[in-house]
C-alpha cells in the first residue's frame, strides 16, 4: 500500500499535481472523518483516473452553528490511512489560512432559490459557504491538462444539485460524477456525524431509511405515495425530530404537486428527508 503525498499548501498541491503530470485526474473534496461512503467516491475516482486527489478541509464558512463546527470530528491521521487503503495519490489538507489566505471572501457566490430550500432553510448561509469552498477547491485541484473529473455523493442531494448548477452556470472545466449513497448494514446512510450519535440514537435514526423505503416501494409499484404515512412514522419515532419529508423534482427540487395526493405515482422523483436525532442533524434521500 502506497502512502499518499500530503500537501498542506496550495503551492505543494500544485507541485504534486505537476509532478504527477496526469492524463486524467479525479478529485474528491471532503471534510474528513472519512468512512466507507467517502471510500466509494475514492474508488470511483480510482477506477477512471490516473491520479486521485482528495481534500480534507472542515470549511467554517458552511457551518451556520459555531458549536457544530467546533464539534465536527477531526482525525487527519486516520483519514490518511483510509485514503491510502483506497489508493489515493495526493491528500490536500490545508489550514483555514491557506484556503482563506486573503481573509474571508468578500466576493461570494449566491446559491439562489435552490440554496434557500430544505437544508438551506434550516441552515441559513450553508450552501453559499459550501459553494465558496467548492469553487476554490475545484480551481486548486485543476490539472489544467488532460481529463478533470470531480466526485460527489448523492447522499447530499441538494449540495450535488447546486454544484451541478454552479459548474454549468460558471462553465467550470470539470466533469461531475455522482456516486450512490453507502449505508450501514441496517440502512443508516453513512455520515461523519453518525460518530456523534449514541447507540440508542443510531437505532432511532433507522426510521429515516424505513420511511423512505415505504414511499419508494409505493412509487415502484406506481401506487399513490401517501407521504403523510412516512411523516407520521418519523414523528412517532422516539428521539427523532422531523424537519421535512418531501418528494421533489430531482433537478429543481420543487415539491411534486401530486406528492401527497391520492393519485398513482408515475415519472421520476426524489425523496428528501431531514431530522434531528438527539442533537445531531441527519439527512437522507432516494430517487424514485
Ligand atoms: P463531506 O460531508 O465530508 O462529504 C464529502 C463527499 O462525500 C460528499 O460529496 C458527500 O456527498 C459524500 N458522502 C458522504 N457520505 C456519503 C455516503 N454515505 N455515501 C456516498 N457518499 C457520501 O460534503 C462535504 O463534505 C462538503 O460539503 C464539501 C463538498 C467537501 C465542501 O466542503
Amino acid at each position: 500500500m502506497k502512502t499518499p503525498k500530503i500537501a498542506k499548501t496550495r503551492a505543494e498541491l500544485k507541485a504534486a499535481i505537476a509532478e504527477a503530470n496526469p492524463g486524467s485526474l479525479g478529485f474528491v473534496p471532503t471534510m474528513g472523518a472519512l468512512h466507507s461512503g467517502h471510500g466509494s467516491l475514492f474508488k470511483a475516482a480510482r477506477e477512471e483516473n490516473e491520479v486521485v486527489v482528495i481534500s480534507v478541509f472542515v470549511n467554517e464558512l458552511q457551518f451556520n452553528d459555531a458549536t457544530d463546527y467546533a464539534n465536527y470530528p477531526r482525525q487527519l491521521e486516520a483519514d490518511v490511512q483510509l485514503a491510502a487503503e483506497a489508493g489515493v495519490d495526493i491528500v490536500f489538507a490545508p489550514e483555514a489560512e491557506e484556503i482563506y489566505h486573503a481573509g474571508l471572501p468578500l466576493v461570494r457566490l449566491n446559491s439562489g432559490a435552490l440554496g434557500d430550500m430544505y437544508e438551506g432553510a434550516s441552515r441559513p448561509g450553508h450552501f453559499d459557504g459550501m459553494l465558496a469552498v467548492v469553487a476554490k477547491l475545484l480551481h486548486l485541484a485543476d490539472p489544467r491538462q488532460g481529463q478533470y473529473r470531480a466526485y460527489f455523493g448523492q447522499k447530499d442531494a441538494q449540495q450535488l444539485a447546486l454544484i451541478r448548477r454552479m459548474v454549468a452556470d460558471l462553465d467550470y472545466p470539470v466533469q461531475l460524477r455522482s456516486v450512490p449513497i453507502v449505508r450501514s448494514e441496517k440502512g443508516l446512510a453513512l455520515s461523519s456525524r453518525n460518530a456523534l450519535l449514541s447507540e440508542e440514537e443510531k437505532e432511532a435514526a433507522l426510521v429515516l431509511h424505513r420511511s423512505i423505503q415505504l414511499i419508494a416501494g409505493r412509487a415502484a409499484r406506481n401506487e399513490p405515495l401517501y407521504v403523510e404515512d412516512a411523516i407520521g412514522m418519523c414523528q412517532m419515532a422516539p428521539l427523532v425530530e422531523l424537519d421535512y419529508f418531501v418528494v421533489v423534482n430531482p433537478d429543481t427540487l420543487q415539491e411534486l404537486a401530486f406528492n401527497c395526493q391520492d393519485t398513482p405515482f408515475t415519472g421520476e422523483g426524489l425523496i428528501l428527508v431531514a431530522a434531528k436525532v438527539g442533537k445531531v442533524r441527519l439527512i437522507d434521500n432516494q430517487p424514485i
